[in-house]
């Protein structure tokens, strides 16, 4: 059984897994920005004070959805190779490739600025993994195929979800996407990349116990893209529970 460490994420293949994924919108991309940006029109501009994008990886379209409701975005990823990527992105301008993406957000959530470049503004880009993350930090965390794709140990992908929905302060807001049952991948004709299987009785289990209003979509398998072995893709909302208050003791006089 692979583990995360057992991954080198340094040489994760950017060109290659933007090629396959992100150099044009797919029906994918089409359906997690279509129900993010659903969950994001009920928070006023700038009413989220710092999210969180775990495992960013190259993909910008979580970073740009996050434009208007957040007034600072954190990107945590650990591969040296995508936080290269992204910095280029956010200092240089983004590749001509990312521009319907941000087209197709802003028409879904009218109060994203006109410009990509102001919407990504609010990006700081943090290197580091979920082992990394603080406990109560956020008011919106998200996660877009991580947790399932970066591990064989169904305790680890566990490990991972559990320390992203502490990540969020109670009463925070969780919203993920995960590959269905998609099992070890490569990209390209590189290395085999390690992953957990995962339906959604196995979300149930993780997420359950651990957060309320828990909702989970799905969206029907995309053929547009590569063959990954996925069955389609999950879509997560939850949020942290608040602390039980403490019923009110009557108060006796004597
Ligand atoms: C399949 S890619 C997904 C990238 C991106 N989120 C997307 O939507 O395309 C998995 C990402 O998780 C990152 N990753 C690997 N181990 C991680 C860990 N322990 N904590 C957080 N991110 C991790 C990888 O570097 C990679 O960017």
């Amino acid at each position: 059984m692979r583990r995360n460490r057992d991954a080198d994420w340094n040489a994760w293949p950017v060109d290659d897994y933007l090629t396959e994924n992100y150099r044009g919108l797919h029906p994918y991309d089409i359906g997690v920005i279509r129900h993010h940006a659903a969950v994001y029109r009920r928070f006023a501009p700038g009413s989220l004070f710092r999210t969180l994008e775990l495992g960013a990886g190259p993909n910008l379209y979580p970073l740009m959805l996050a434009g208007a409701a957040a007034r600072h975005v954190d990107a945590l990823e650990p591969s040296a190779a995508n936080v290269r990527y992204l910095r280029g992105q956010l200092t240089h301008g983004i590749d001509d490739s990312w521009q319907p993406f941000y087209e197709l957000c802003r028409s879904l959530d009218p109060a994203l600025p006109e410009s990509c470049a102001e919407a990504l503004r609010r990006v700081r880009i943090v290197r580091g993994t979920a082992d990394d993350l603080r406990p109560d930090t956020y008011d919106l965390a998200s996660m877009h195929f991580v947790a399932e794709s970066v591990t064989e140990d169904v305790d680890e992908f566990t490990a991972v979800c559990a320390a992203f929905v502490r990540a969020v302060r109670p009463g925070g807001t969780l919203l993920a996407a995960f590959m269905e049952r998609m099992p070890s991948y490569r990209i390209g004709t590189g290395p085999v990349w390690p992953a957990c299987p995962v339906d959604e009785a196995a979300l149930r289990a993780v997420f359950a116990p651990r957060t309320t209003s828990l909702r989970i979509a799905r969206l029907a398998k995309d053929l547009t893209l590569p063959e990954y072995g996925d069955t389609g893709v999950l879509l997560l909302t939850a949020e942290r529970p608040s602390p039980a208050v403490p019923p009110v003791q009557a108060s006796s006089s004597r």
